[in-house]
């Protein structure tokens, strides 16, 4: 039994929900609402004059899907129309690019997009035609020639073979699937259905030869879940031999998608306690199976890119799962979707399709917040960005890069860190803080210890060292 499991006291101690998972830092909630496409379009400019060589990845947002899964979070409306979906794309999404292109015309500025990234929603709901439309737009706006990754997110229950191909011949290279868990029961209660033959039929050879990234992307704490459910799910996963895996911990929120509440009709969530047996069991089976841990939730074949990129120290975490660290710049386009400019700005447009579109009507870029970070945020950024990867923060990388004396900037949270030293978190050395495996399960909390923005929903004793809680 993982070690974490043993101690249901600190277990208990220490768990809060995860509602921050630092994809982001400052997290989305404390971005500016002031910041609108004013600020946008100038500190576009500023940035890519200040940075034209710096290489981007360009994110598209498809807010469309055939049928709801109950456990998503993310940005999508259910429709059969797809009418509705080419409205969306020809009428707004291209005219966002179009305008991006004014933009940079204008100020005689080129984008040196290096990745390209369709998520969603289900970028798999556009049929040839309109995928192949979408991609000649972007050439439009930049070009192809330096591009690397082009990943698309793919619901294996609307696509096949050839589409898989159709999308290889346009220029796509990696594909990453929506598994989430490949137990029947779990499927039913999430309002997904899809045996795991769906995706080994897609696995053809030839699509395994065509595509040099395969990444599958499952979920920890569904309804129905339990470790042995998820050590079958796992066997099943290993046997289709993915080159990346994400495990993440499902979000639930039924408080902005009241739907999830039905993963409840039938059976209770796993709690904290059957969320950290689960995961650790997924983890366990995986690494037993040749796949190595990359950041947080990540797991990647030892000849992958992304384990490279570990062993290199180029490896962070970020909201489309652990990147290699080739590109650290993202402009999105599409209802929702955000990006960030190296560790400067970060902006995020409309998720009502109403707002976006309206913005649209009116020329103006459908910015619905955004920010420019601080010293201090930056700071912090990069360290809950490596205690969320690596596990480990060295002092002299951080004083070296920021000119500042870590163990004094950091004085306080160096305070409260020793709590969690004592109950064998980490360790605090004279030059890093090193989590350790069981303080690992916890690498959120020592986040939030780093965080202005949120507080720490933990009863540590802080008067007991002399803080206040
Ligand atoms: C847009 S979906 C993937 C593409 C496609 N729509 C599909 O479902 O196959 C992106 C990923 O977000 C993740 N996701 C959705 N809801 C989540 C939640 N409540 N908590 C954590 N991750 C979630 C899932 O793992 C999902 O695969
Ligand atoms: S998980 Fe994918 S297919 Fe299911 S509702 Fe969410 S975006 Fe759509």
């Amino acid at each position: 039994m993982s070690k974490i499991l043993e101690d249901i006291k600190l277990l208990k101690k220490y768990h809060t929900n995860l509602v921050y998972d630092y994809t982001e830092y400052p997290t989305k909630a404390h971005w500016d609402e002031n910041f609108g496409e004013k600020d946008y379009k100038s500190s576009l400019v500023k940035w890519l004059s200040e940075n034209p060589k710096k290489k981007i990845l360009f994110y598209v947002h498809t807010p469309f899907c055939e049928q709801l899964c109950y456990f998503c979070l993310c940005s999508k409306l259910i429709t059969q129309d797809y009418e509705k979906v080419k409205s969306y794309l020809y009428d707004y999404l291209f005219k966002e690019i179009d305008m991006l292109k004014t933009l940079l015309e204008k100020n005689k500025l080129t984008l040196n997009v290096n990745e390209i990234y369709f998520g969603g929603g289900s970028p798999t709901y556009y049929k040839e035609e309109e995928f192949k439309n979408l991609v000649k737009k972007l050439k439009e706006l930049f070009d192809f020639k330096n591009i690397g990754d082009f990943s698309v997110e793919i619901d294996p229950r609307r696509v096949n073979e050839d589409k898989l191909l159709f999308y290889n011949e346009v220029g796509v290279n990696r594909l990453s699937f929506g598994i989430q868990d490949f137990d029947i029961n779990v499927q039913k209660e999430i309002n997904r259905i899809q045996e795991p033959e769906i995706v080994s039929k897609l696995l053809t050879k030839k699509v395994r030869e065509t595509f040099n990234a395969i990444n599958f992307d499952l979920l920890i704490g569904l309804p129905a879940q339990n470790v042995g459910s998820i050590e079958r799910t796992v066997e099943e996963v290993v046997k289709l031999k993915p080159t990346q895996i994400q495990t993440m911990y499902m979000h639930y929120k039924p408080q902005t998608r009241k739907y999830m509440i039905k993963m409840l009709r039938n059976v209770q969530l796993p709690d904290f306690y059957d969320r950290k047996a689960i995961f650790s069991k997924a983890s366990e089976e995986l690494i037993k199976s040749g796949y190595e841990r990359a950041g947080f939730e990540s797991y990647a074949l030892p000849d992958d890119i992304l384990a490279e990129s570990m062993s290199k120290g180029e490896a962070y975490y970020a909201s489309l799962g652990t990147q290699k660290g080739e590109v650290t710049n993202f402009i999105a386009v599409g209802s929702s979707a955000h990006g960030c400019l190296g560790d400067d700005y970060y902006f995020q447009n409309f998720y009502e399709q109403n707002l976006y579109r309206e913005a649209l009507d009116r020329n103006e870029f459908p910015i619905y917040r955004g920010m420019k970070l601080s010293k201090d945020d930056k700071i912090r950024q990069n360290l809950v960005k490596t205690v969320r990867t690596y596990f480990k923060i060295s002092y002299d990388q951080f004083n070296a890069k920021y000119d500042i004396d870590f163990k004094n900037y950091f004085s306080k949270e160096l305070k409260i860190l020793s709590i969690f030293e004592k109950d064998g978190l980490l360790s605090l050395n004279s030059d890093s803080i090193d989590l350790t495996p069981v303080g690992q399960h916890f690498s959120p909390q020592i986040a939030t210890v780093f965080d202005k923005y949120n507080k720490l929903e933990l009863d540590l004793g802080l008067e007991s060292i002399g803080l206040a809680s």
